[in-house]
């Protein structure tokens, strides 16, 4: 099925804005192409580096424009250089050599908070065709491992703990960017839910906790979005390197899953020649590996060893016929000006869409002729928040604060702050309000602050990063501290966070509102103060579990983080796929915010399910209705909650609606047969149980709303 799906993709020519193109047949043109490549040129394609003077083999500065990744071409053959950026969350930032600028989008997690395809499509449409101003044809996007470990600092590059949302969005992603004629990647392949010692962690889990978690998400994300290229992770996965895994590489993704594009590896993440064997096709940044494994130690195999020989033909055919599906040959990228207004519109409405509000006393939203505001912390004066490493992205004029972390020239894990001061937002949309600004440094000024004004508005923030875990969910820096100070001082006390991913709030009970606007990208600033002031209604729903403590979690004490003896295992079969609200759910526990959780400043009534099952799916379908007195969108869930005799929740679908006051729709949910299924090791399959499907329809994963059952016969599905 994935063939056929991935094949009827690449004959059409979707993109926007581009001319009809000829048909193409990827498979055929990549053939033609390699059968006239000479011994040298069957390498050149197999090795890229991070495009700079290439330490290792001196390769000079070949014109690559700063970016991540490159590959030359091969010009006697026609065949384009690859220009690789980062990510998800726009054109990145490398260490300030992006002259041109970028939009720089809300994080993932506030893209996954929107639950919405379309802002996912208008988001990465918009970022991939300033890849394409730049001379960019790869975007390394499309990250997708499931946050099963909320400490990760990564965690704001991914889409959540569910492997039906974060495979939906993350394909939808990768859709857009490619429709753009720009290849995108889906990453890091796989289990990648850990960043500290990243390439000493060892992976422990069970092959079908593997399949029905983080495996399923990439299954999804793949069939979603054809992927051109999958990008292998640092971690060992049982055992073996991700990108030395033949059971990852050749045994699930070729075999099982039929995936016809190429692996490439993460920078410094290829250990062996032998890799190749195990399916990587590309490694990656050259100069990060020990040495240059694809290259010369590659090409000496090359029609001396038949499986290398074959291999080697392999991997330059999967290579091309990728470019050419992307249309990186029959329209190759332009440098042109970005059209920085289109992503900015995108970014805006991705964070006013994924902000969550958590808590609201009425205090929400905010009267425009307040008379005090003290606002505090969180270099709300400055900008907004946003996550280290890779994927960094800031415009032309460069990022409004960055504060170094290391010692290196090129800090790529500095912290930086997007430009567009929240103090100034608010501002903006007031009237004769007398609006304080305190740094919040020291509790005790801004409790001062707090107590001379009708409200406080503490904006708290914690920095993650790429290549580093926290060692726990606190607000770093003293801020519980201050924020317990401020809600002391002033009870009409608003808390805006803008974190990587969950947090514990000791204050909760001393505030009168919380708002999660996590990273919120370029236009954050006026995301936030939009909701603020009512200009919009909060709709975001958590794609992330907030745990009450950390004694909630399957490793209360992150493995790796503090006892590295140079190999670190992580036993994740103590969750296994019930990773996230399916934990919550098993162990009975409840936590500080569930997933799916999000406040409005209007209601919503469900009523009317109608559950129907037919062959190896259940179709579920009800109503919805604003009874508030304000227009709002909504997003309500549907769970299995039992299948058969086997118990635990998961979710099968969900619904995006915008009402008005008193106005209703009827949503339709189909659900995916492997969501009701189990991985059956033995058999290669997956198995659905014969029996009794109960499902409910939720407003949270913690509170089902409407409940119906149906019945399904026992059924073996295909990988
Ligand atoms: C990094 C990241 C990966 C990124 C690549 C190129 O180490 O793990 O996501 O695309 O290297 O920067």
């Amino acid at each position: 099925m994935l063939r056929k799906m991935f094949l009827a993709a690449c004959l059409i020519a979707p993109a926007a804005g581009a001319q009809a193109q000829t048909p193409i047949d990827p498979d055929k043109q990549a053939a033609a192409l390699v059968k006239q490549m000479t011994t040298e040129e069957r390498n050149l394609l197999l090795h890229g580096f991070f495009s700079r003077p290439n330490p290792v083999n001196k390769l000079p500065q070949i014109g690559a424009p700063y970016a991540a990744g490159y590959t030359p071409g091969i010009a006697r053959l026609g065949i384009p250089q690859l220009t690789e950026s980062d990510a998800s969350l726009g054109v990145a930032w490398i260490n300030g050599k992006r002259a041109r600028g970028a939009t720089a989008l809300p994080s993932s997690m506030a893209l996954a908070a929107t639950w919405d395809l379309k802002i996912a499509y208008a988001g990465s449409a918009a970022i991939a065709q300033e890849a394409r101003a730049s001379g960019d044809n790869v975007l390394l996007a499309g990250g997708v491992n499931l946050t099963r470990e909320p400490r990760n600092g990564r965690n704001f590059e991914y889409l959540g703990e569910d492997p039906l949302l974060a495979g939906t969005l993350a394909g939808e992603t990768i859709r857009a960017i490619q429709d753009q004629h720009v290849m995108s990647t889906v990453k890091h392949y796989a289990l990648n839910a850990q960043e500290t010692q990243q390439s000493a962690i060892g992976v422990d889990i069970s092959e079908a906790a593997a399949r029905e978690s983080d495996l399923l998400a990439f299954e999804l994300a793949i069939e979603r979005g054809n992927p051109g290229a999958v990008m292998c992770a640092y971690n060992h996965f049982n055992g073996p390197f991700s990108c030395g895994s033949d059971f990852l590489l050749n045994k699930v993704l070729k075999q099982d899953w039929s995936y016809p594009g190429f692996v490439m590896s993460d920078w410094g993440a290829n250990h062996a020649t032998a890799d190749a064997l195990a399916g990587l096709d590309r490694e990656s940044g050259e100069e990060f590996d020990s040495q240059i494994f694809f290259g010369a130690p590659l090409m000496a195999l090359d029609g001396k060893d038949p499986a290398y020989t074959a291999r080697i033909t392999d991997m330059n055919q999967r290579i091309l016929r990728s470019m050419i599906a992307n249309h990186l040959f029959d329209d190759p990228p332009k440098i042109a000006t970005p059209d920085i207004a289109r992503g900015e519109a995108a970014a805006r409405a991705e964070a006013a869409t994924g902000t969550v509000l958590l808590k609201n006393n009425g205090i929400l939203p905010l009267l425009k002729t307040a008379r005090r505001i003290a606002v505090i912390g969180g270099y709300a004066n400055i900008g907004v928040m946003s996550g280290g490493g890779s994927s960094q992205v800031a415009p032309q004029s460069g990022p409004a604060l960055a504060i170094p972390t290391t010692t290196a020239a090129d800090d790529w894990q500095a912290v930086m702050l997007h430009p567009g001061a929240p103090v100034k937002a608010i501002l903006a949309r007031t009237s004769g309000t007398r609006i304080t600004f305190d740094t919040g440094a020291y509790p005790a000024f801004a409790a001062a602050r707090a107590k001379d004004a009708d409200i406080a508005i503490v904006f708290a923030t914690q920095w993650t990063t790429e290549g580093l875990d926290v060692p726990d969910l606190n607000l770093p820096s003293g801020q519980n501290e201050l924020i317990a100070a401020v809600a002391a001082a002033n009870p009409r006390t608003i808390v805006v966070l803008e974190t990587g991913g969950p947090v514990l709030m000791p204050w909760l009970d001393k505030t009168a509102a919380v708002l999660e606007a996590w990273y919120p990208g370029i236009r954050g600033a006026d995301a936030i103060a939009d909701i603020l002031f009512g200009d919009v209604n909060p709709s975001g729903r958590l794609p992330i579990t907030f745990p009450a403590a950390l004694e909630q979690m399957p490793r209360p004490r992150l493995d790796g983080l503090f006892d590295f003896d140079g190999r670190q295992h992580v036993n994740y079969d103590i969750e296994g796929s019930d990773v996230g609200y399916r934990w919550y759910d098993r162990k009975g526990l409840t936590p500080l915010f569930p997933f799916g959780f999000g406040l409005s400043y209007t209601s919503f009534r469900y009523d009317d399910l109608k559950l129907r099952s037919e062959g190896n799916t259940i179709h579920a379908s009800f109503t919805v209705t604003n009874t508030g007195s304000r227009a709002g969108r909504d997003t309500p869930q549907v769970y299995v909650t039992a299948r058969g005799n086997a118990k635990g929740q998961r979710l099968i679908g969900w619904g995006n609606v915008e009402l008005a006051p008193g106005a209703s729709t009827r949503v339709i949910v189909d659900a995916d047969p492997r969501l009701l299924a189990d991985w059956s090791s033995p058999r290669g399959r997956w198995a659905m149980p014969a029996g009794r499907y109960d499902v409910t329809v939720n407003s949270s994963a913690a509170n089902p709303v409407l409940d119906g059952a149906t019945g399904l016969e026992a059924r073996l599905l295909p990988p």
